[in-house]
């Protein structure tokens, strides 16, 4: 795989995507976005990666925003096809067939806030910040931050982070409901390998189904998000994994999932 700004590990059951410009913060330029496309179709390809892990390089920061030198620079048009670029990865990330967990190891501004926002879990470290600091340079977030943030933490207070660009830290970003846990910067890896770890041992498909039913559904009204849920449902019945996980559980023994 050729990737200059983004690593890309396998470990044991996940893989391990780290966005790699230290010395710019980890501020996702182009070439960025474009490494981080084809790491994220490594992972949905190989069948022993059961998870991802994202983070950024160095202890400074997990993703410091969009790369303000490219900013400057944009007009109308090219500003909205910036942005479309990076939702589309951001949309890929959070519809991604398997569990992505943002391990947020420092500053997640602007862009890197709204990448946390696209994972499906975020543990934050101790020291990281998040905000939507895109005001004062007198844009608004481009890549879903005005979509996503509220629907996580709320409308009242995604429009206060919004309008005044303020940061917070890991502590209120828990209370908020932003992030899952908050853990010290040196356990931050261990602990999402950990998470990680836990769900390559559970039945991938349902693992699968589990994101495709909530993603889809809370865009839909209840009676239809239920609907689509039962239809899920009963896909996993169809499976392979269901039949061992049932008899796993009436052998009172582990069940070996196969992903079938
Ligand atoms: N785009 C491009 N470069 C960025 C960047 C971004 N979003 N964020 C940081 N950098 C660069 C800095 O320009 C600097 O580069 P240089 O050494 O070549 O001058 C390097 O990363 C280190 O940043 P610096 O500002 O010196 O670190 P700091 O510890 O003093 O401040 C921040 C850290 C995160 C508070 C500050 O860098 C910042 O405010 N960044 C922009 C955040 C932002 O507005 N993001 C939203 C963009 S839409």
């Amino acid at each position: 795989m050729n990737l200059t700004n983004v690593l890309y590990e396998t470990r044991d059951g996940f893989a391990l995507i780290t966005v790699n410009r230290p010395d710019k913060l980890n501020a996702l330029n182009r070439a960025t976005l474009e490494d981080l496309r084809v790491a994220f179709h490594a992972a949905a390809k190989d069948p022993a990666v059961r998870s991802v892990v994202l983070t950024g390089a160095g202890e400074k920061a997990f993703v410091a925003g969009a790369d303000i030198g490219e900013i400057a620079s944009l007009d109308a048009q090219i500003g909205r096809d910036f942005a479309i670029l990076g939702q589309g990865l951001f949309r890929t990330i959070e519809t991604f067939p398997k569990p992505v967990i943002a391990a947020v190891n420092g500053f997640a501004l602007g862009g890197g806030c709204e990448l946390a926002l696209a994972c499906h879990i975020r543990l934050a470290s101790e020291n990281a910040q998040f905000g939507q600091p895109e005001v004062n340079l007198g844009v608004i977030p481009g890549y879903g931050g005005t979509q996503r943030l509220p629907r996580l933490v709320g409308r009242g207070i995604a429009i206060e982070l919004l309008v005044t660009g303020d940061r917070i830290g890991a502590a209120r970003a828990y209370e908020m409901g932003l992030v899952n846990a908050v853990v010290p910067l040196a356990e931050l890896l261990a602990k999402a390998g950990d998470l990680a770890a836990k769900i390559s041992e559970k039945a991938p498909e349902a693992v699968r189904h589990c994101l495709e039913a909530v993603n889809a559904g809370l865009d839909m009204p209840l009676e239809e998000g239920c609907y689509m849920e039962a239809t899920l449902f009963g896909l996993c019945c169809a499976t392979e994994d269901m039949k061992e996980g049932t008899a796993a559980f009436l052998q009172k023994r582990k069940p070996l999932f196969k992903g079938r």
